[in-house]
Protein backbone atom coordinates (compact mmCIF):
# COMPACT_ATOMS: atom_id res chain seq x y z
CA UNK A 1 0.00 0.00 0.00
CA UNK A 2 1.19 3.43 -0.91
CA UNK A 3 2.43 5.54 2.39
CA UNK A 4 -0.56 7.90 3.60
CA UNK A 5 1.12 11.70 3.10
CA UNK A 6 0.72 13.39 6.15
CA UNK A 7 1.91 16.86 7.34
CA UNK A 8 1.95 18.19 10.75
CA UNK A 9 1.17 21.23 12.40
CA UNK A 10 2.67 22.06 15.51
CA UNK A 11 5.11 18.85 15.59
CA UNK A 12 6.91 20.05 18.32
CA UNK A 13 4.38 20.33 21.10
CA UNK A 14 3.46 17.31 22.94
CA UNK A 15 0.60 16.07 20.61
CA UNK A 16 3.06 16.29 17.60
CA UNK A 17 5.83 14.18 19.27
CA UNK A 18 3.71 11.73 19.90
CA UNK A 19 2.32 12.24 16.45
CA UNK A 20 5.58 11.34 14.66
CA UNK A 21 6.42 8.90 17.53
CA UNK A 22 3.46 6.53 15.77
CA UNK A 23 4.62 7.44 12.57
CA UNK A 24 7.85 6.17 13.83
CA UNK A 25 6.88 3.06 15.03
CA UNK A 26 4.70 2.56 11.30
CA UNK A 27 7.54 2.40 9.19
CA UNK A 28 6.58 2.46 5.97
CA UNK A 29 2.90 3.53 6.66
CA UNK A 30 3.17 7.01 6.08
CA UNK A 31 5.05 10.05 4.86
CA UNK A 32 5.78 13.17 6.50
CA UNK A 33 5.20 15.85 3.72
CA UNK A 34 5.44 18.97 6.09
CA UNK A 35 6.53 19.48 9.80
CA UNK A 36 5.72 23.05 11.40
CA UNK A 37 6.22 24.72 14.76
CA UNK A 38 6.33 28.50 15.96
CA UNK A 39 9.45 28.85 17.52
CA UNK A 40 11.21 25.47 18.73
CA UNK A 41 14.03 25.90 15.46
CA UNK A 42 15.94 23.18 17.46
CA UNK A 43 13.92 20.49 17.48
CA UNK A 44 12.39 21.23 14.34
CA UNK A 45 15.33 20.51 12.48
CA UNK A 46 15.92 17.45 14.78
CA UNK A 47 12.45 16.40 13.22
CA UNK A 48 13.51 17.21 9.21
CA UNK A 49 16.47 15.12 9.95
CA UNK A 50 14.80 12.13 10.95
CA UNK A 51 11.59 12.46 9.14
CA UNK A 52 13.06 14.63 5.85
CA UNK A 53 9.65 16.36 4.52
CA UNK A 54 9.77 18.21 1.48
CA UNK A 55 8.36 21.33 3.92
CA UNK A 56 9.75 23.00 7.22
CA UNK A 57 7.88 25.90 8.52
CA UNK A 58 8.16 28.05 11.31
CA UNK A 59 5.95 30.95 12.09
CA UNK A 60 8.39 33.14 14.59
CA UNK A 61 10.07 35.02 11.68
CA UNK A 62 12.89 35.57 14.53
CA UNK A 63 13.96 31.88 13.97
CA UNK A 64 13.47 31.53 10.32
CA UNK A 65 17.70 32.65 9.79
CA UNK A 66 18.50 29.70 12.19
CA UNK A 67 16.69 27.72 10.57
CA UNK A 68 17.87 28.22 6.81
CA UNK A 69 21.28 28.31 8.19
CA UNK A 70 21.37 24.62 9.73
CA UNK A 71 19.50 23.45 6.47
CA UNK A 72 21.28 25.35 4.33
CA UNK A 73 22.79 22.27 2.52
CA UNK A 74 19.80 20.67 2.74
CA UNK A 75 16.77 20.18 -0.42
CA UNK A 76 14.13 21.57 2.08
CA UNK A 77 11.66 24.22 1.20
CA UNK A 78 11.60 26.60 4.11
CA UNK A 79 8.42 28.74 4.90
CA UNK A 80 7.64 30.96 7.55
CA UNK A 81 4.91 32.87 8.88
CA UNK A 82 1.32 32.28 9.78
CA UNK A 83 0.13 32.03 6.25
CA UNK A 84 2.64 29.77 4.86
CA UNK A 85 2.03 27.14 7.75
CA UNK A 86 -1.81 27.69 6.79
CA UNK A 87 -0.99 26.79 3.05
CA UNK A 88 0.68 23.74 3.93
CA UNK A 89 -2.72 22.33 5.15
CA UNK A 90 -4.15 22.63 1.76
CA UNK A 91 -0.75 20.98 -0.33
CA UNK A 92 -1.54 18.81 -2.93
CA UNK A 93 -1.46 14.92 -2.83
CA UNK A 94 -1.64 15.36 0.86
CA UNK A 95 -3.97 12.33 2.62
CA UNK A 96 -4.56 13.58 6.03
CA UNK A 97 -3.64 16.76 7.82
CA UNK A 98 -2.39 16.87 11.70
CA UNK A 99 -3.24 19.85 13.50
CA UNK A 100 -1.87 20.12 16.84
CA UNK A 101 -1.32 23.56 17.26
CA UNK A 102 -2.64 25.16 20.63
CA UNK A 103 -5.33 27.96 20.77
CA UNK A 104 -7.43 29.28 18.47
CA UNK A 105 -4.10 30.03 16.41
CA UNK A 106 -4.75 26.89 14.88
CA UNK A 107 -8.69 27.67 13.31
CA UNK A 108 -7.37 28.97 9.89
CA UNK A 109 -5.15 25.51 9.19
CA UNK A 110 -8.19 23.79 10.34
CA UNK A 111 -10.58 25.33 8.07
CA UNK A 112 -7.70 25.54 5.22
CA UNK A 113 -7.66 21.52 4.99
CA UNK A 114 -11.12 21.16 5.28
CA UNK A 115 -11.72 23.11 2.22
CA UNK A 116 -9.50 21.20 0.28
CA UNK A 117 -10.85 17.95 1.23
CA UNK A 118 -8.19 16.83 3.60
CA UNK A 119 -9.01 14.48 5.73
CA UNK A 120 -8.00 16.87 9.29
CA UNK A 121 -6.83 14.98 12.60
CA UNK A 122 -7.70 16.95 14.96
CA UNK A 123 -6.12 17.41 18.23
CA UNK A 124 -6.78 21.57 18.14
CA UNK A 125 -10.09 21.03 20.04
CA UNK A 126 -9.71 24.74 19.85
CA UNK A 127 -10.80 25.07 16.14
CA UNK A 128 -14.29 22.86 16.45
CA UNK A 129 -15.03 25.49 19.68
CA UNK A 130 -14.22 28.64 17.99
CA UNK A 131 -14.88 27.56 14.31
CA UNK A 132 -18.67 25.46 15.42
CA UNK A 133 -21.02 27.55 13.22
CA UNK A 134 -18.66 26.67 10.60
CA UNK A 135 -17.82 23.30 11.04
CA UNK A 136 -20.98 21.79 12.11
CA UNK A 137 -23.09 22.24 9.11
CA UNK A 138 -19.91 20.73 6.97
CA UNK A 139 -19.62 17.63 9.00
CA UNK A 140 -23.56 17.34 8.96
CA UNK A 141 -24.04 17.69 5.08
CA UNK A 142 -20.70 15.54 5.25
CA UNK A 143 -18.46 18.00 3.00
CA UNK A 144 -15.88 17.82 6.14
CA UNK A 145 -13.61 14.79 7.67
CA UNK A 146 -12.72 14.97 10.97
CA UNK A 147 -10.82 12.44 12.87
CA UNK A 148 -10.54 13.93 16.82
CA UNK A 149 -7.39 13.12 18.51
CA UNK A 150 -8.62 14.68 21.59
CA UNK A 151 -9.13 11.06 23.85
CA UNK A 152 -12.59 11.98 24.59
CA UNK A 153 -13.77 12.59 21.37
CA UNK A 154 -12.16 9.53 19.94
CA UNK A 155 -13.71 7.42 22.39
CA UNK A 156 -16.88 9.14 21.79
CA UNK A 157 -16.43 8.36 17.81
CA UNK A 158 -15.56 4.56 18.25
CA UNK A 159 -19.03 3.78 21.16
CA UNK A 160 -21.08 5.86 18.41
CA UNK A 161 -20.05 3.02 15.67
CA UNK A 162 -22.59 0.86 18.62
CA UNK A 163 -25.82 2.14 16.84
CA UNK A 164 -27.16 4.92 15.12
CA UNK A 165 -27.28 8.57 15.82
CA UNK A 166 -30.98 8.83 16.30
CA UNK A 167 -30.87 5.56 18.90
CA UNK A 168 -28.29 7.73 21.15
CA UNK A 169 -29.47 9.05 24.86
CA UNK A 170 -26.49 11.31 26.25
CA UNK A 171 -23.17 11.28 25.77
CA UNK A 172 -21.08 10.88 28.51
CA UNK A 173 -17.41 12.87 28.56
CA UNK A 174 -15.29 11.59 31.56
CA UNK A 175 -12.89 14.16 33.17
CA UNK A 176 -9.79 13.04 35.02
CA UNK A 177 -10.96 16.21 37.97
CA UNK A 178 -7.38 17.93 37.35
CA UNK A 179 -4.68 18.17 39.86
CA UNK A 180 -7.26 20.12 42.38
CA UNK A 181 -9.83 17.31 42.61
CA UNK A 182 -9.50 16.80 46.36
CA UNK A 183 -8.24 20.30 46.86
CA UNK A 184 -10.51 22.78 49.31
CA UNK A 185 -12.10 25.69 47.31
CA UNK A 186 -10.71 27.95 50.30
CA UNK A 187 -6.88 27.02 48.97
CA UNK A 188 -7.65 27.58 45.58
CA UNK A 189 -6.25 31.15 45.71
CA UNK A 190 -3.04 29.56 46.88
CA UNK A 191 -2.31 27.95 43.95
CA UNK A 192 0.75 27.91 42.26
CA UNK A 193 1.64 27.68 38.51
CA UNK A 194 3.78 24.46 39.29
CA UNK A 195 1.30 22.66 41.12
CA UNK A 196 -1.72 23.86 38.25
CA UNK A 197 0.80 21.96 35.92
CA UNK A 198 1.29 18.62 37.25
CA UNK A 199 -1.33 16.77 35.87
CA UNK A 200 -2.00 13.66 37.85
CA UNK A 201 -2.81 11.23 34.75
CA UNK A 202 -1.64 13.04 31.37
CA UNK A 203 1.39 14.71 30.11
CA UNK A 204 0.65 17.50 27.83
CA UNK A 205 1.71 20.91 27.23
CA UNK A 206 1.28 23.43 29.30
CA UNK A 207 -1.92 25.84 28.29
CA UNK A 208 -4.28 22.31 28.08
CA UNK A 209 -2.67 21.41 31.76
CA UNK A 210 -3.62 24.69 32.97
CA UNK A 211 -7.21 24.37 31.20
CA UNK A 212 -6.91 20.90 32.86
CA UNK A 213 -6.67 22.49 36.70
CA UNK A 214 -9.63 24.68 35.90
CA UNK A 215 -11.58 22.12 33.97
CA UNK A 216 -12.21 24.92 31.24
CA UNK A 217 -10.54 22.33 29.20
CA UNK A 218 -14.22 19.71 29.69
CA UNK A 219 -15.83 23.14 28.95
CA UNK A 220 -14.11 23.23 25.59
CA UNK A 221 -14.48 19.70 25.28
CA UNK A 222 -18.41 19.84 25.74
CA UNK A 223 -18.22 22.63 22.88
CA UNK A 224 -16.45 20.22 20.56
CA UNK A 225 -18.47 17.42 21.13
CA UNK A 226 -21.50 19.77 19.98
CA UNK A 227 -19.32 20.61 16.79
CA UNK A 228 -18.25 17.50 16.16
CA UNK A 229 -21.51 14.64 16.84
CA UNK A 230 -23.86 17.63 15.96
CA UNK A 231 -25.62 17.19 19.35
CA UNK A 232 -27.04 19.17 22.19
CA UNK A 233 -25.05 21.00 24.57
CA UNK A 234 -28.10 19.27 27.30
CA UNK A 235 -26.84 15.71 26.22
CA UNK A 236 -23.64 15.79 27.47
CA UNK A 237 -22.89 14.86 30.90
CA UNK A 238 -19.43 14.96 32.42
CA UNK A 239 -18.59 12.53 35.11
CA UNK A 240 -14.96 12.93 36.84
CA UNK A 241 -12.97 9.46 36.81
CA UNK A 242 -9.76 10.10 38.21
CA UNK A 243 -7.56 6.89 36.70
CA UNK A 244 -8.01 8.13 32.76
CA UNK A 245 -9.24 4.29 31.62
CA UNK A 246 -12.42 4.96 30.90
CA UNK A 247 -12.02 7.81 27.78
CA UNK A 248 -15.38 8.64 27.58
CA UNK A 249 -18.98 6.51 27.04
CA UNK A 250 -22.18 7.19 24.87
CA UNK A 251 -25.67 5.95 26.51
CA UNK A 252 -28.12 4.85 23.89
CA UNK A 253 -31.81 4.79 24.70
CA UNK A 254 -32.24 1.06 25.58
CA UNK A 255 -29.83 2.40 28.04
CA UNK A 256 -26.62 0.46 27.07
CA UNK A 257 -23.58 2.44 27.56
CA UNK A 258 -20.80 1.66 25.31
CA UNK A 259 -16.89 3.03 26.20
CA UNK A 260 -13.52 3.03 25.15
CA UNK A 261 -10.79 1.98 27.64
CA UNK A 262 -7.26 2.06 27.75
CA UNK A 263 -3.97 3.25 29.81
CA UNK A 264 -3.93 6.92 29.50
CA UNK A 265 -1.61 7.50 26.03
CA UNK A 266 -2.66 9.82 23.50
CA UNK A 267 -0.43 7.68 20.79
CA UNK A 268 -3.30 5.58 20.95
CA UNK A 269 -6.18 7.95 19.74
CA UNK A 270 -3.44 9.22 17.46
CA UNK A 271 -2.81 5.90 15.84
CA UNK A 272 -6.70 5.37 15.23
CA UNK A 273 -7.00 8.72 13.68
CA UNK A 274 -3.90 8.34 11.29
CA UNK A 275 -5.19 4.67 10.04
CA UNK A 276 -9.09 5.52 9.53
CA UNK A 277 -11.07 3.37 8.65
CA UNK A 278 -8.31 0.59 9.67
CA UNK A 279 -7.44 -0.36 12.40
CA UNK A 280 -3.79 -1.54 13.45
CA UNK A 281 -1.50 -3.93 15.92
CA UNK A 282 -0.54 -1.29 18.32
CA UNK A 283 0.47 -1.63 22.32
CA UNK A 284 -0.02 2.24 22.81
CA UNK A 285 -2.08 2.22 26.11
CA UNK A 286 -2.71 -1.40 26.12
CA UNK A 287 -4.59 -2.50 29.20
CA UNK A 288 -2.90 -4.87 31.95
CA UNK A 289 -6.52 -6.01 33.88
CA UNK A 290 -4.52 -7.68 36.22
CA UNK A 291 -3.74 -3.91 37.28
CA UNK A 292 -6.91 -2.09 37.51
CA UNK A 293 -7.34 -1.88 41.29
CA UNK A 294 -10.87 -0.13 40.48
CA UNK A 295 -12.46 2.64 38.44
CA UNK A 296 -14.58 5.44 40.16
CA UNK A 297 -16.78 7.92 38.91
CA UNK A 298 -17.83 11.27 40.52
CA UNK A 299 -20.23 14.30 39.92
CA UNK A 300 -17.91 17.29 38.90
CA UNK A 301 -18.14 20.05 41.81
CA UNK A 302 -19.51 22.90 39.60
CA UNK A 303 -18.51 25.47 42.38
CA UNK A 304 -15.06 24.49 42.40
CA UNK A 305 -15.03 24.67 39.21
CA UNK A 306 -17.19 27.52 37.72
CA UNK A 307 -15.63 27.43 34.60
CA UNK A 308 -17.31 24.17 33.27
CA UNK A 309 -20.92 25.59 34.19
CA UNK A 310 -20.07 28.59 32.27
CA UNK A 311 -18.82 26.74 29.26
CA UNK A 312 -22.26 25.03 29.07
CA UNK A 313 -24.19 27.95 28.91
CA UNK A 314 -21.89 29.08 25.91
CA UNK A 315 -21.98 26.19 23.78
CA UNK A 316 -26.07 26.82 24.51
CA UNK A 317 -25.57 30.26 23.44
CA UNK A 318 -23.43 29.08 20.68
CA UNK A 319 -22.75 31.82 17.53
CA UNK A 320 -19.30 33.34 18.44
CA UNK A 321 -19.62 33.36 22.21
CA UNK A 322 -17.86 29.97 22.45
CA UNK A 323 -15.00 32.40 20.14
CA UNK A 324 -15.30 34.72 23.26
CA UNK A 325 -14.95 32.59 25.97
CA UNK A 326 -11.72 30.96 24.02
CA UNK A 327 -9.93 33.74 23.52
CA UNK A 328 -10.71 35.32 26.99
CA UNK A 329 -9.64 32.06 28.41
CA UNK A 330 -6.03 32.13 26.34
CA UNK A 331 -5.28 35.50 27.64
CA UNK A 332 -5.94 34.66 30.95
CA UNK A 333 -4.07 31.33 31.00
CA UNK A 334 -1.19 32.64 29.24
CA UNK A 335 -1.15 35.79 32.32
CA UNK A 336 -1.12 33.00 34.86
CA UNK A 337 1.79 30.81 33.38
CA UNK A 338 3.65 34.25 33.33
CA UNK A 339 2.61 34.66 37.01
CA UNK A 340 0.97 38.21 36.57
CA UNK A 341 -1.90 36.51 38.09
CA UNK A 342 -3.45 34.25 40.53
CA UNK A 343 -5.33 31.33 39.52
CA UNK A 344 -8.84 32.10 40.45
CA UNK A 345 -8.32 35.54 38.36
CA UNK A 346 -8.79 33.30 35.31
CA UNK A 347 -12.55 32.95 36.14
CA UNK A 348 -12.92 35.85 36.65
CA UNK A 349 -11.64 37.40 33.63
CA UNK A 350 -13.26 34.77 31.38
CA UNK A 351 -16.57 35.25 32.91
CA UNK A 352 -16.21 39.44 32.28
CA UNK A 353 -15.22 38.96 28.91
CA UNK A 354 -18.33 36.51 28.55
CA UNK A 355 -20.50 39.05 30.43
CA UNK A 356 -19.69 42.00 28.25
CA UNK A 357 -20.62 40.59 24.80
CA UNK A 358 -23.68 40.25 23.02
CA UNK A 359 -24.16 37.14 21.17
CA UNK A 360 -23.77 37.27 17.04
CA UNK A 361 -26.07 33.89 16.38
CA UNK A 362 -24.95 32.85 12.96
CA UNK A 363 -20.93 34.26 12.88
CA UNK A 364 -19.15 34.04 9.41
CA UNK A 365 -15.42 33.03 9.92
CA UNK A 366 -14.68 36.97 9.64
CA UNK A 367 -17.35 37.62 12.70
CA UNK A 368 -15.59 34.71 14.74
CA UNK A 369 -12.13 36.34 14.28
CA UNK A 370 -13.52 39.82 15.33
CA UNK A 371 -15.26 38.46 18.46
CA UNK A 372 -11.91 36.51 19.39
CA UNK A 373 -9.59 40.01 18.79
CA UNK A 374 -12.24 42.24 20.72
CA UNK A 375 -12.60 39.87 23.58
CA UNK A 376 -8.53 39.23 23.81
CA UNK A 377 -9.22 43.30 24.20
CA UNK A 378 -11.67 43.25 27.08
CA UNK A 379 -9.69 39.98 28.72
CA UNK A 380 -6.79 42.24 29.04
CA UNK A 381 -8.83 45.33 30.37
CA UNK A 382 -10.16 42.96 32.65
CA UNK A 383 -6.51 41.39 33.48
CA UNK A 384 -5.29 45.59 34.38
CA UNK A 385 -7.75 45.13 37.23
CA UNK A 386 -6.92 42.49 38.60
CA UNK A 387 -3.49 43.19 38.48
CA UNK A 388 -4.04 47.06 40.31
N1 LIG B 1 -1.20 17.21 24.99
C1 LIG B 1 -2.23 16.39 25.05
O1 LIG B 1 -2.15 15.31 25.63
C2 LIG B 1 -3.53 16.77 24.38
C3 LIG B 1 -4.64 15.94 24.50
C4 LIG B 1 -5.82 16.26 23.85
C5 LIG B 1 -5.89 17.42 23.08
N2 LIG B 1 -4.82 18.23 23.01
C6 LIG B 1 -4.92 19.46 22.20
O2 LIG B 1 -3.88 19.45 21.24
C7 LIG B 1 -3.43 20.78 20.96
C8 LIG B 1 -1.92 20.82 21.21
O3 LIG B 1 -1.69 20.57 22.58
P1 LIG B 1 -0.22 20.24 23.11
O4 LIG B 1 -0.40 19.82 24.52
O5 LIG B 1 0.48 19.34 22.16
O6 LIG B 1 0.43 21.70 23.08
P2 LIG B 1 1.98 22.11 23.12
O7 LIG B 1 2.79 21.00 23.68
O8 LIG B 1 2.04 23.44 23.75
O9 LIG B 1 2.37 22.23 21.56
C9 LIG B 1 1.79 23.20 20.74
C10 LIG B 1 2.36 23.13 19.35
O10 LIG B 1 1.81 24.21 18.58
C11 LIG B 1 2.85 25.10 18.13
N3 LIG B 1 2.32 26.45 18.19
C12 LIG B 1 2.11 27.21 19.30
N4 LIG B 1 1.58 28.40 18.95
C13 LIG B 1 1.44 28.38 17.60
C14 LIG B 1 1.00 29.33 16.65
N5 LIG B 1 0.55 30.55 17.01
N6 LIG B 1 1.01 28.98 15.34
C15 LIG B 1 1.47 27.76 14.96
N7 LIG B 1 1.94 26.84 15.81
C16 LIG B 1 1.92 27.15 17.12
C17 LIG B 1 4.01 24.85 19.07
O11 LIG B 1 5.25 25.22 18.47
P3 LIG B 1 6.55 25.51 19.43
O12 LIG B 1 6.90 24.20 20.06
O13 LIG B 1 7.57 25.97 18.44
O14 LIG B 1 6.13 26.56 20.41
C18 LIG B 1 3.87 23.34 19.30
O15 LIG B 1 4.39 22.65 18.18
C19 LIG B 1 -4.24 21.69 21.88
O16 LIG B 1 -5.35 22.18 21.20
C20 LIG B 1 -4.72 20.74 23.00
O17 LIG B 1 -5.92 21.17 23.59
C21 LIG B 1 -3.64 17.94 23.63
Amino acid sequence: MKPRSVVILGSTGSIGRSCLDVIRQNPGSFAVRALAAHSNVELLIEQYREFRPEYVCIVDATKAKALAQALASEKVRILVGDSDLVSLAGLPDVDLVVNAIVGAAGLKASLEAVSHQKGLALANKESLVVGGPIFRPMIEQGKATILPIDSEHSAIWQSLLSGKRSEVRDIILTASGGPFRELALERFGAITVEQALAHPTWKMGPKISIDSATMVNKGLEIIEAVTLFSISASKIKVVIHPQSIVHSMVEFQDSSVIAQLSRPDMRLPITYALFWPDRVRSDFGRMDWADVQKLTFEPPDLAKFPLLRLAREVAETGGDIPAVYNAANEIAVEAFLNRQVGFTDIYRVVAETVAQTLPTAEPTVADILAADSEARVKARKSLETVRC
